[in-house]
């Protein structure tokens, strides 16, 4: 509940960022027993992080923020929130180690900053760049720290503020939409978010109230994200040894051995809401699901099954929107398993699901069986990472449902031709460090993917003007597919497709930019030249219609010489400096991750 009185005109959240260290991830044997600590004796239990918003305690993750839509015609107000880094031990100390391994070779976190740094990003939000939450305007937990700097006009930096706090201001003027905010920090964003550093931001409007659906106790947040777990309970991130060329360890200059972080990472347990495999009882009518990946590197590609083989009836289940809000059309998926709903890294779906279409009684599993990484690797078990939570048809009908199920839930503004079309890319390339895997014994250069084979603090190249349509074709010359994000903006998923062989030369690495031959991009044309098919990632989806803010962009065909592109169409109206990157985490806290500047028209 939002304090509408302390600054007048907005709604007022204080989110506090603080540590449990006896959360319940609802981890059980078969038998439902508890695993017991070997170290203590007793029931294990998680050391976490999360925001307790207006004194909202959820221990891991946060509260959800109800906003409304401050548009023309529209009765919402702008959001402030006080953002406090409390992060303290059990004895109120201050925190100054991190819970997971924090990996001094990545940007950011190898300039000898403090581990414990956070700032807050609102996803999707339509923000001032100076309440964006830059990822070097982080706060740290010491209320006395002198760790500010001032703004950087070149990088476009905002000033880092001293001390323990931050304020931001969200305006809130854009359509109903699902928001979450997330950590954001440089060079730590999957380790704070994998502590629990996200929560839901639910951005509502006039129209969405007109299409009456299910909501109250009818409407739920699922917040998936895979994890792992050590014995004693604790969370478990993977790491490997950083090593010289003859096998030995690094150290730091404290003489601590230097572990690295992987260029992904897969969790072996599926936790919904901060619990692992959970189900949720329901009664049978229309519920409304706001789903969330909120994984560091794990697509789903999802589906409903029952445990009693049956099919599951028609129009069980609707998707009415995506990541930038209610759909043109709703589509029907997740109904089977070649049906499923593909959900990448922050991508979030707007799902129905009519319970009543089935007898009382029944139970539901949502299935997974996105590969590892997406979508070329390894396939997941379909009794753990396979299974994501199930639906169990027990409560009684209370009332009646009168909430509808629409069609056409929002027709979308839609922009006009571009002003300008900018071509970038993303690249794989190695990095200069050496890691020692324990798995395969071997010792390998890391990898390290970039955005026009630049890194981070290279000066930027992308500078939109302000109010001016931009189109920007993003080619994969990877041949992972990466959900890449731009702040500030929704955006149009114009088309997919893939680069005719021999017709893309890279970005140079140097601020050249990469350039395409002309007719050789292919819309809605695969890799090996034939026309792509209706569910093909090298066209754009019934989903993805509307806005969005995150696009999966499809992966090349190393072997062939094709890339996979998207091109992707937003109005630039704010000025300032924000993000683009992938949002698979631990791409973006490898230099996966660049900013852009909006100026001011010349
Ligand atoms: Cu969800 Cu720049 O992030
Ligand atoms: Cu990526």
């Amino acid at each position: 509940v939002p304090d509408t009185t302390s600054h007048p005109g907005y709604d007022y959240y204080t989110a506090v960022v603080e540590q449990t260290t006896d959360y319940d991830f609802g981890l059980r044997k078969k038998d439902g027993s508890e695993f017991i600590n070997p170290a203590t004796g007793k029931p294990i239990r998680t050391t976490v992080w999360g925001y307790r918003t207006n004194g909202v305690k959820t221990g891991y993750l946060g509260a959800t923020v109800d906003a409304r839509s401050t548009l023309a015609g529209e009765t919402g107000r702008p959001v402030m929130v006080k953002y406090v880094n409390d992060l303290r031990d059990a004895n109120g100390r201050l925190l100054t180690k991190h819970i997971l391994t924090v990996d001094p070779t990545l940007h950011g976190a190898n300039m000898g900053e403090p581990e414990i740094r956070i700032v807050t990003h609102l996803h999707g939000g339509h923000v001032a760049s100076e309440s964006d939450g830059h990822p070097e305007a982080w706060i740290t937990n010491d209320p006395a720290a002198q760790t500010g700097l001032p703004a950087d006009p070149v990088s476009g930096r905002p000033a880092r503020p001293n001390g323990n706090t931050v304020t931001y201001t969200y305006a809130n003027d854009q359509l109903a939409e699902q928001l979450w905010y997330h950590d954001h920090a440089m060079g730590i964003t999957r380790l704070n978010v994998y502590a629990g550093l996200a929560a839901n931001y639910l951005l509502r409007d006039s129209h969405e109230d007109s299409l009456n659906l299910p909501k109250g106790p009818y409407e739920l947040p699922l917040v998936i994200q895979d994890k792992s777990f050590n014995q004693d309970g604790s969370l478990h991130y993977d790491s490997n040894p950083l090593v010289a060329a003859d096998g030995t360890q690094k150290t730091d200059s404290n003489g601590n051995p230097v572990r690295t972080s992987n260029p992904e990472f897969f969790g072996n347990t599926i936790t919904v809401n901060g619990k692992v495999w959970p189900y949720l009882a329901v009664e049978p009518r229309k519920y409304r699901f706001r789903i969330l990946n909120g994984s560091d590197s794990r697509f789903y590609h999802m589906w409903l099954e029952r445990t009693d083989g049956q099919p599951i009836p028609v129009g069980a289940i609707t998707q009415i929107g995506n990541d930038g809000g209610l759909l043109p059309d709703a589509v029907q998926i997740g109904d089977s398993q070649g049906n499923g709903l593909l959900l990448a890294l922050a991508e979030r779906a707007d799902v129905i699901i009519d319970f009543s279409k089935f007898p009382a009684g029944t139970s539901i599993t949502v299935r997974n069986d996105a590969p590892t990484p997406y979508p070329g690797g390894d396939t997941v078990s379909p009794s753990t990472t396979g299974r994501i939570m199930q639906f169990r048809i027990t409560k009684p009908l209370v009332g009646t449902d009168t909430s509808v199920i629409p069609a056409h839930p929002r027709v979308p503004p839609v922009l006009g031709a571009p002003d300008n079309t900018r071509y970038v890319d993303l690249q794989e390339t190695l990095d200069n460090v050496l890691v020692y895997d324990p798995n395969t014994g071997a010792i390998a250069t890391r990898l390290k993917l970039l955005l026009n084979g630049l890194t981070f603090n290279a000066p930027v190249t992308e500078k939109p003007v302000v109010n001016t349509v931009e189109d920007w074709v993003i080619i994969n010359d990877t041949v992972d597919t990466h959900p890449m994000h731009l702040h500030l903006v929704d955006f149009e998923v114009v088309e997919k497709g893939s680069v005719a062989p021999g017709a893309y030369t890279p970005a140079d690495g140097a601020g050249g930019m990469p350039t395409v031959a002309p007719g050789g991009l292919r819309p809605n044309i695969e890799p090996d030249g034939v026309p792509a098919g209706p569910d093909s990632p090298y066209t754009v989806q019934p989903q993805e219609r509307g806005q969005k803010d995150t696009v999966r962009v499809p992966p090349g065909d190393e072997l062939l010489g094709s890339q996979g592109y998207v091109r992707i169409r937003a109005r630039f109206d704010r000025i300032g400096t924000y993000m683009w990157h992938c949002h698979i985490l631990a791409h973006e806290d490898h230099e996966m991750m660049r900013p852009f500047m909006v100026v001011p028209a010349p």
